[in-house]
């Protein structure tokens, strides 16, 4: 591990304000304030000088609004000998930045290579260390939050160790706010990428902020996951708005952020791109300051930088001035967005009349009444089962344990199509499969490089 010994707070505070460009939170305040969507890419390689590079090459070949630090997966689970080994004998296997190997002096010199503000992603459970780097190298926005970059990466660690991590890299974004420095806090509402149910994903989202904020946040990104039901995501994004209004104080920044599409992509580029840019109508359709996106070389792994770059080109059509007479449905879309807001008040609202949160969150997640789906950890049940409707938007076939009232339930159950009511439990795996699945095209499709005619020959009469 890199042993340079950290620089004061306020070295790194006069540091930020003698870059000379704005924050993330800047950044996301001007999307805001003129309805456009701030893009953001993700991306990381071993080693300095070939991140350095990469940098370069995306903020030339696509101009994002925000740039990022993806780290490795060594530096994420603080296996710092490890990272350190992989960057001196084969840096290229690394899948990401080790930013506390190469150390501050090095973060700070990837700051000052580009124009626009960086951004620190990762999934790290425990990210104490990763923080402090990240902070010593100027970088004004951190993702992840003690329930989200634990429950879906992690198998074992106990969920108030991670609530703790980030509750005091909370209490220090508070107190960088107030040496003038506010540093945005993003928060991994995406979880497992799988048939995340909104409420799930807005009701641990919405329990990580209120929590961050009482530490003193005053900059939140909330990341909700493109489902791929139009209707389904610009009103998940619209109630980002109303819930931040509901529980959180007046005086924080509260910005809705769209990750296109997070589960299984489909192979051929043609089809890729249409859920990219659906992603990105979606984004300014719900008013997201942010997007961050995808590239049709998702299917197969971490791009390069130039599909890297045409995803974010294609994402910027969310920015097009066209958008503007695009109109959903608004009757169905506030129906939406009404069951989604109340599915997380009947998630959430007993949880926050306890005295000590975190610890009601910890023994909620035992009992089954706080979940994720599908989640690696030992620590959440994983009994909530999603499923799509008819319509494709993701619905809970089975709510396991979350406190839902009947008529929650009841709405659920309606939108089903039948065969899931009396599908055998290996006909519901089936289908269940085939929902993970829904956006993968079928094999001889997928090396077409274009999507098949309306009659299509390859499919035989
Ligand atoms: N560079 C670019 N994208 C990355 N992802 C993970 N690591 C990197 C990296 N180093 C992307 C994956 C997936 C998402 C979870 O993060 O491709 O889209």
């Amino acid at each position: 591990m890199n042993t340079d010994e950290l620089p004061s707070p306020a070295d790194s505070v006069a540091f930020v304000k003698g870059l000379r460009k704005p924050t993330v939170a800047d950044v996301l305040r001007a999307a805001q304030d003129q309805g456009l969507v701030a893009i953001q890419p993700r991306c990381g390689v071993g080693g300095h000088e070939q991140m350095r590079g990469l940098l370069l090459a995306l903020e030339g070949g696509a101009h994002p609004d925000i740039l990022s630090l993806t780290i490795d997966s060594y530096t994420r689970l603080n296996q710092f000998d490890r990272a350190l080994s992989a960057l001196s004998n084969a840096p290229e296997e690394l899948n990401g930045y080790p930013l506390v190997t190469h150390g501050w002096r090095r973060g700070r010199d990837l700051n000052q290579a580009v124009s626009v503000p960086l951004e620190v992603r990762h999934g790290s459970p425990l990210p104490r260390r990763l923080f402090e780097i990240a902070i010593a190298s100027g970088i004004t926005s951190f993702e992840g939050g003690g329930i989200s970059y634990n429950l879906p990466y992690c198998r074992d660690v106990p969920l108030m160790d991670s609530l703790n991590a980030y509750a005091e890299i909370d209490a220090r974004c508070g107190e960088l706010a107030k040496a003038g420095v506010i540093v945005d806090r993003e928060l991994f509402g995406s979880l497992t990428g799988v048939l995340v149910p909104p409420s799930v994903s807005l009701a641990i989202s919405m329990l990580e902020a209120v929590m961050a904020t009482r530490a003193g946040v005053s900059c939140i990104s909330i990341a909700y996951p493109q489902s791929g039901n139009m209707v389904q995501d610009v009103a998940a994004l619209r109630a980002i708005r109303s819930l931040a209004i509901r529980y959180l104080p007046p005086s924080v920044n509260v910005y809705p952020v769209l990750h296109e599409f997070m589960g299984v992509f489909p192979k051929s580029r043609a089809r890729a791109e249409q859920l990219i840019f659906a992603g990105a109508l979606t984004a300014r359709l719900g008013g997201a300051a942010k997007v961050v996106t995808k590239t049709f070389h998702e299917g197969y792994g971490i791009p390069d930088a130039s599909t890297n770059i045409l995803g974010m080109r294609l994402a910027r059509v969310a920015n097009a001035s066209f958008i503007h007479a695009i109109r959903l449905d608004e009757i169905a879309l506030d129906q939406e967005q009404y069951w989604i807001e109340r599915e997380v008040d009947e998630i959430v609202a007993p949880l926050l009349r306890s005295i000590d949160l975190p610890l009601a969150i910890s023994s909620a997640f035992k009992r089954g009444s706080l979940d994720v789906p599908f989640s690696a950890s030992k620590h959440a049940r994983s009994s909530v089962i999603p499923c799509r409707d008819r319509a494709g938007a993701v619905r809970y076939l089975d709510v396991g344990g979350l406190p839902f009232s009947e008529d929650v339930r009841r709405r659920n159950r309606s939108l089903l199509e039948d065969r899931w009511l009396v599908a055998t439990d290996h006909e519901r795996l089936q289908l269940l499969m085939a929902d993970i699945n829904y956006f993968l095209e079928p094999p001889e499709e997928q090396d077409l490089d274009f999507v098949p005619a309306v009659v299509n020959p390859l499919r035989g009469r």
